[in-house]
């Protein structure tokens, strides 16, 4: 038995709540092998104990069915999770220098509407008086440039950061900026968490009450690269009132708890069709989200309505909250979503 077949073996242990497994995020730390007894050293930064429990259970399964093993020791030492913040009042804020708060925009299942709510709750907040930035975190399918209608080039500033693209008053990064449009995004894991930590690092984001963070879809190795990064203030996890989208919903708040990170709340996005005789149509369903609100014991932030000005204003790069929140009803919605969250996280 060799160190390097054992470490091949913990491979199949993954980071409870998440796809990426322990390996490959550099949590095994030591690996000996002597006759009749395998010894693994492992680091984890977390608050949560069961986290280490899971892990400790899943390495001695994977490890007790290979042979000549001999008695399987697994070390593990638990490391203080990186300043998380909690809610409201809570101490400590953003690691992100010029940064106050960082909300992150998650879902579990893709195409729910992560980036129209990532972008339009920006501009919410920035009407506010906030000042906002929006990090597009999915480098795979970048949207905010097309939702904020350019495709600048960034520069870099003279201590080689890169100086965010601003419209509608958002400072904005995203990887739409750095690529032609046609060009797919060919970084592999390692590359793209690099991508990722230059994003929120050195990208020249100034004086910014929220970055606003628009994530891919799922739990994977982009988004356990943020939490163990920076500090995220809270989640806010869109959904449909579907059941597929409210299974994988319910899996990114669990990931979000084995991390620390506050859930602020859930958003029903796609909640019904109103036609012009004012009748509702529930296409995926009537009160999925309020009712997993409820379940989940976090807060419903809002319901937002299928709508074809949110649809325009996202391809036009003009997002339906630059509008009055009188004169369209999604607007008025995210308006109010921002208010929430502005109270659930002062700056
Ligand atoms: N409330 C809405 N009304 C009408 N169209 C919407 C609404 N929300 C989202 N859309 C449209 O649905 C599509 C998917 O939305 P979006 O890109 O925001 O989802 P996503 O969750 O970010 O997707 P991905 O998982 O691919 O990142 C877009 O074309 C968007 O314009
Ligand atoms: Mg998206």
């Amino acid at each position: 038995m060799t160190p390097d077949f054992i470490r091949q073996a913990l491979r199949q242990v993954r980071y409870p709540g998440f796809s990426r497994d322990i390996i490959s995020f550099g949590l095994v730390k030591e690996v000996t092998c002597e006759p009749g007894l395998t010894t693994v050293r492992i680091e984890v930064q977390t608050g949560d104990p069961t986290v280490p429990e899971q892990i400790f259970k899943d390495c001695h399964a994977v490890l007790e069915t290979l042979p000549d093993v001999g008695t399987v020791q697994v070390d593990i030492e638990v490391k203080d999770a990186p300043a998380v913040t909690g809610l409201a009042g809570s101490v400590g804020k953003s690691s992100i220098p010029g940064v106050q708060r960082i909300i992150a925009v998650a879902s579990g299942k893709g195409g729910v509407g992560k980036s129209t709510v990532a972008s339009n709750l920006a501009v919410a907040l920035a009407a506010g008086g906030a000042r906002v930035g929006l990090c597009d975190c999915d480098l795979y399918g970048p949207s905010v440039a097309q939702m904020f209608g350019t495709r600048e080039n960034p520069q870099a500033n003279a201590q080689d950061e890169i100086i965010p693209i601003r419209a509608h008053g958002i400072q904005l990064m995203s990887m739409g900026f750095l690529l032609d449009e046609r060009s797919p995004v060919v970084v592999r894991g390692p590359m793209a968490t690099r991508y990722i930590q230059q994003f929120l690092r050195q990208v020249a984001w100034r004086d910014l009450d929220y970055l606003v963070l628009d994530l891919p879809p799922g739990t994977g190795d982009i988004q356990l690269t943020i939490v163990q990064t920076v500090a995220v203030d809270g989640a806010i996890i869109v959904t449909t009132p579907q059941e597929v989208a409210l299974i994988d919903a319910r899996k990114a708040v669990t990931m979000f708890g084995k991390v620390n990170v506050p859930i602020l709340g859930l958003i029903e996005n796609m909640a019904w069709f109103e036609c012009d005789a004012g009748k509702k149509y529930f296409i995926f369903g009537e009160g999925g989200g309020v009712r997993e609100a409820e379940h989940l014991q976090v807060a419903l932030l809002g319901q937002i309505p299928i709508d074809v000005a949110t649809r325009q204003g996202g391809d036009a790069g003009t997002p339906v909250a630059l509008l009055e929140p009188g004169q369209n009803p999604v607007s008025a919605a995210f308006h109010e979503v921002a208010a929430r969250l502005r109270a659930a996280v002062p700056c």
